[in-house]
């Protein structure tokens, strides 16, 4: 397997930068939008930037599935290698022209994560990782921050799609840690959140119910520079899950003694379905 990883890396990364090519060319012009709920939108963008992705893996893995946020499944003839892919991760930010979006690419093997790459085309920066042989930016190899306590530390977080029926139950995870934490980050891009935890900017991160093609590609990445990955009670957690928390490592028990007091509040659940 491992000889194959250059190849891997080489037609994940074209892949990525053909897709970047596609979101750059388009900025000033989003396309069609449709909603796929209230406030959960795609473009055409998106599902040009999907189409050439799958295009470029296709041509060089013909055998390999696909997990893609908008195709969906696409069955392969074989099911050990899978490839996961959110064309254009921060779509909300795209359609207004707020300059932070990613592409995301995984690929799995044997449903376990080997490689991600999460690439920002308007800041021309590659995150990537490979399993058991670390993570680097552009280049060059990323470690996690070394803040030691919440107090000191800055965080990110993102609201899922249904935050106008839910906003009691994630409003309070955010309030707990708005007066725990030096500050938060709302910046609309689950997998450059990730990678921002892997490379120092940001100390932790919180969000619920995420999907596979937001997360497999950052979580590796976390993971590879030295971070922590858990669900909300600190157990591990699948990109399936439905509670990512990622961080420096050092302050993920601290974070976790603050959602463990919220995950058993009844009282804001109960507002909040
Ligand atoms: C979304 C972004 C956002 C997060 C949402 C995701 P999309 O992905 O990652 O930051 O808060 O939960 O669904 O729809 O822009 O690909
Ligand atoms: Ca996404
Ligand atoms: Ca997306």
């Amino acid at each position: 397997m491992s000889h194959d990883i250059p190849k891997f890396l080489r037609a994940a990364w074209e892949a990525a930068n053909a897709a970047g090519e596609v979101i750059r060319d388009n900025w000033e012009r989003p396309g069609t939008i449709e909603y796929k709920g209230a406030i959960d939108l795609v473009t055409s963008v998106d599902r040009q930037a999907e189409r050439k992705i799958i295009e470029v893996l296709q041509r060089d893995f013909p055998d390999h599935s696909f997990l893609a946020e908008e195709a969906a499944g696409i069955e392969g003839r074989t099911n050990e290698y899978r490839w996961i892919i959110d064309p254009l991760d921060g779509t909300t930010n795209f359609a207004h022209g707020y300059p932070h979006v990613g592409v995301s690419i995984a690929l799995e093997r044997n449903e376990q994560v080997i490689l991600g790459l999460v690439y920002d085309p308007l800041r021309r920066e590659c995150f990537r990782a490979v399993k058991e042989q670390g993570a680097t930016l552009n280049g060059t190899p990323i470690r996690v921050s070394k803040v030691d306590e919440l107090d000191k530390a800055l965080l990110a977080t993102g609201f899922p799609y249904d935050s106008r029926e839910n906003a009691a139950y994630y409003l309070a995870f955010f309030r707990a840690f708005l007066t725990r934490s030096q500050g938060i980050r709302r910046a609309g891009s689950a997998a450059l959140d990730l990678c921002y935890v892997a490379s120092g900017r940001i100390d932790g991160f919180w969000e619920l119910k995420l999907k596979p093609w937001d997360v497999a590609a950052g979580a590796l990445i976390v993971a590879e520079a030295g971070g922590s990955l858990s669900d909300f009670s600190g157990k591990p957690s699948s990109i399936f899950g439905g509670e990512t928390l990622a961080s420096n490592s050092i302050i993920h028990n601290e974070m976790i003694g603050v959602m463990n007091g919220l995950v058993n509040e009844q009282s804001i659940q109960s507002n909040s379905h």
